[in-house]
């Protein structure tokens, strides 16, 4: 199993786990974070939400084998594939979700990001979002919210380069509360969700909706409207090339289109 969960003193832990390939997330490891969402929602235990990673790795986003092998979207506008359930649920869970970004956070490693409360990353962390040099558009309302959180000049170094950023900048530009020592960055980001244990719940429900309102909507509309674009782009000449160089471990070429 790729995703262990647990609940203990009022926090739900979702760790991704598949070190040997990076924390590559499959379509099996989404529907285990959706399961995992959706029942700490529905749990009057829970307090809060834990997402981590492993040492030196958070996730290096989605599984490239599957995007090729099961794109999201086949036959239909993706929206109901088990990559969408999972940004639907986080999008729609209520009580505080913290991240502790355990190493590199690639891809929707970082735009998960993006719709957590409080972020916390070591300082061995990298963040990228190199879609569209996979050949591919920007998701999970990134194209929506981190243009919001930096200003278009430094969102399109990020999502048009695909530059990869230190924990320090993520924190400067707002993806993040703070950078800790890899060794302490789970334990610090779990003492901020138990803290919620002293909090109460109703209010702080309220109070992460109220916080969401305003954009809700819009978020839900980009997240349809890039995930429509997104599942074409996965099946084009540009993205294959883009995932055939990456287990060929070679440059990609887009001289030819
Ligand atoms: N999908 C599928 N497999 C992946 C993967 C991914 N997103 N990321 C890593 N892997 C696999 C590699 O193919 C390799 O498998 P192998 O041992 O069978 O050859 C293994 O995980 C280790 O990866 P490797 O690239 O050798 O590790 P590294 O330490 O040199 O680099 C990363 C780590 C995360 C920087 C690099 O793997 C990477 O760039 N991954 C792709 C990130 C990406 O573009 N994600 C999609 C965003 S939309």
């Amino acid at each position: 199993m790729s995703i262990k969960t647990a609940v203990l003193n009022g926090v739900a832990t979702i760790e991704i786990a598949r070190p040997e390939k990076k924390n590559a997330l499959t379509v099996a490891m989404y529907q285990a974070m959706t399961d995992a969402l959706v029942s700490a929602k529905a749990d009057n235990a829970v307090r809060a939400v834990l997402i981590t990673g492993q040492p030196g790795i958070f996730t290096s986003g989605n599984d490239i084998e599957d995007f090729m092998s099961r794109p999201p979207g086949q036959g239909s506008d993706g929206n109901d594939s088990p990559v969408f359930k999972f940004m639907r649920a986080l999008l729609d869970c209520d009580k505080p979700v913290v991240a502790a970004v355990t190493g590199g956070a690639i891809g929707i490693g970082t735009t998960l990001l993006l719709h957590c409360d409080f972020v916390y990353v070591s300082d061995e962390a990298r963040l990228a979002m190199p879609f569209v040099s996979l050949g591919l558009v920007p998701e999970f309302a990134s194209s929506l919210v981190v243009p919001q959180l930096m200003g278009h000049r430094r969102a399109a170094e990020k999502l048009l380069l695909g530059e990869a950023f230190t924990p320090e900048q993520a924190v400067e530009c707002g993806i993040a509360n703070a950078v800790l020592p890899a060794a302490e960055v789970v334990n610090h980001a779990r003492r901020i969700a138990e803290r919620f244990n002293q909090l109460p719940p109703g209010a702080v429900r309220e109070a992460k909706q109220l916080m969401h309102a305003p954009q809700r909507e819009l978020m839900l509309q980009v997240i349809r409207t890039e995930g429509e674009l997104f599942a074409k782009r996965l099946r084009s000449p540009e993205a294959m090339e883009a995932f055939q160089a990456f287990f060929q471990k070679r440059k990609p070429d887009f001289s030819k289109f």
